[in-house]
This record gives C-alpha cells, structure tokens and sequence, in this order.
C-alpha cells in the first residue's frame, strides 16, 4: 500500500498524545510501530483505523484521503480489518457466529454466504474444530486466532494488529505470528504494534519508533535495529533488545 500520514494530531485533555506525527511511504506492505508504554503507538492505530478522531492531520491510504466524518469513517471501517485488545470477541457467540455475525449485520453478506466464508477461514486458520465452542471454551492463541479469522473475513485491503501475541505463552504465541507471517506473504498489508522485537524483525519492511507522541524514528529494519540515530529509539532499543 502507499500510505500518508500527515501532522496528525490527537489530545485527551490536555495531554498531547499524538503530536504532529507525519510519516509517508510510496510502498509498505509491513509498517511495524515499536516504542515505549504510553507512546502513542495504539492511539495512533486507532486513528489510522478510523476508531479515533484526530483534531489535526490527514490518513491517507493509496492515494484516498480518509474523510473524518460519519459516512466517511463507516466507509473506511469497511475496509479495514482490526485486531485489538479492545475489540474482544462476543462472548456469548460461538467462534463461528463471531465470524458470520459482523458479516451479515455490517457486510450485508447473506447467511449462507457468510457461513461458508466463516467456515473456510476457520479451516484455514485450524480451528475448524473449535467453530462451535464460545471464547472462553478456547485457549488465548485460539481466540486470537478467531480475533485474525473475524478480521480477515471481511476481505480488507489492510489489517491493523495491536500488539496480537502479547498475553500468550511462547507457544501460542508462535501460533498466532505463523498465520499472520503466512497472510503477509499471500501480500495482505499489515500495520502492527508489537513489544516482540524478533518478530518485528522478521516481518516489517519499514519501523516507525514512537516514543512521547512522535515518530523519534523510521526506516527499515536494517536502518532502525542496526542504526537508529535519535537517542530515543537507541535507547529503547537499548532496553528492549538487552535480553
Ligand atoms: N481514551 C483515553 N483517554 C485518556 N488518555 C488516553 C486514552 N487512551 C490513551 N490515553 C493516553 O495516551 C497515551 C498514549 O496511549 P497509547 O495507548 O496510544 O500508548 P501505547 O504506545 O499504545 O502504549 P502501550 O505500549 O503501553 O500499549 C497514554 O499516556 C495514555 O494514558
Ligand atoms: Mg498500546
């Protein structure tokens, strides 16, 4: 995807959570965001999802300005598929039914349609056995896994992950990174927030480090792991990289 992201600009009260944040890259197929708790990193997903007004700045996603209006958000939500921790499962609804529900309601797909979707997915991330079982009959890398089924359903053009393995052992964790390696290679757009230096590593092909409500950092891989130069993402790195 070509992605813009110009002055954006977020407070809540009078803390600046997201300031002047711009970044603009001709072709991502993986942005990866790192930094520090309390950065800015989810908040600035959620404006990119469309979750979340900004007061300033312009989303910009291959070459389409996203209009932070009613109609215009509803439209980019569409297109979107997000995984967040906020964005739990139903939890009354079966792992299929959280798959067909949102399709049919918000999709207009119709029932049998949506069905034969939910279940291909379902297949596809194995977890066609556990179609009928509600969350909390799954393990945590089921459910997410269920969480990436539900938002790859909907045929985005881009899937937003915030911080998709954290709260799993590293089995499960390794689960949920192998489905969304395999997305990424099948050339689905990812942008992600993750605390697992390793796999960003593996995945991105550009980093942004946010730290204080800016980008303190951005480029590639290489450029970011091997070469930062603010001081705020050497020392990040620093931390995070130690053990
Ligand atoms: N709804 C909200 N109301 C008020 N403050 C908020 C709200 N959401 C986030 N914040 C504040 O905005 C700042 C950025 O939060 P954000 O969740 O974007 O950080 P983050 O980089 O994702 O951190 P973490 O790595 O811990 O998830 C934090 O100081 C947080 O307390
Ligand atoms: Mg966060």
């Amino acid at each position: 995807m070509k992605l813009k992201l110009h002055q954006i600009t977020k407070h809540f009260g009078d803390h600046v959570v997201l300031d002047n944040v711009s970044l603009s890259f001709e072709k991502v197929n993986t942005l990866v965001f790192i930094g520090p708790s309390g950065g800015g990193k989810s908040t600035l997903l959620r404006v990119i999802a469309g979750l979340e007004y900004p007061e300033a700045g312009e989303v910009e996603i291959d070459g389409e300005k996203v209009a932070f209006t009613e109609d215009g958000l509803l439209k980019h939500r569409r297109t979107i598929g997000v995984v967040f921790q906020a964005f739990n499962l139903f939890p009354h609804l079966t792992a299929l039914q959280n798959i067909t529900l949102p399709l049919e309601k918000v999709h207009g797909v119709p029932p049998a349609e949506a069905r034969d979707t939910a279940q291909q997915i379902l297949k596809r991330l194995q977890l066609d056995k556990h179609s009928q079982k509600k969350p909390a009959e799954l393990s945590g890398g089921q459910r997410q896994r269920v969480a990436i089924a539900r938002a790859i359903s909907i045929k985005p053009r881009l899937l937003l992950l915030d911080e998709p393995t954290s709260a799993l052992d590293p089995e499960m964790t390794a689960e949920v990174l192998d489905v969304i390696e395999e997305l990424r290679a099948e050339g689905l757009d990812f942008i992600l927030v993750t605390h697992e230096m390793g796999f960003a590593r593996l995945v991105a092909d550009q980093v942004a480090v946010i730290a204080d409500g800016r980008i303190v950092e951005a480029g590639t891989v290489d450029q970011v792991f091997k070469n930062p130069v603010s001081q705020q993402s050497r020392d990040f790195l620093a931390k995070v990289l130690k053990y």
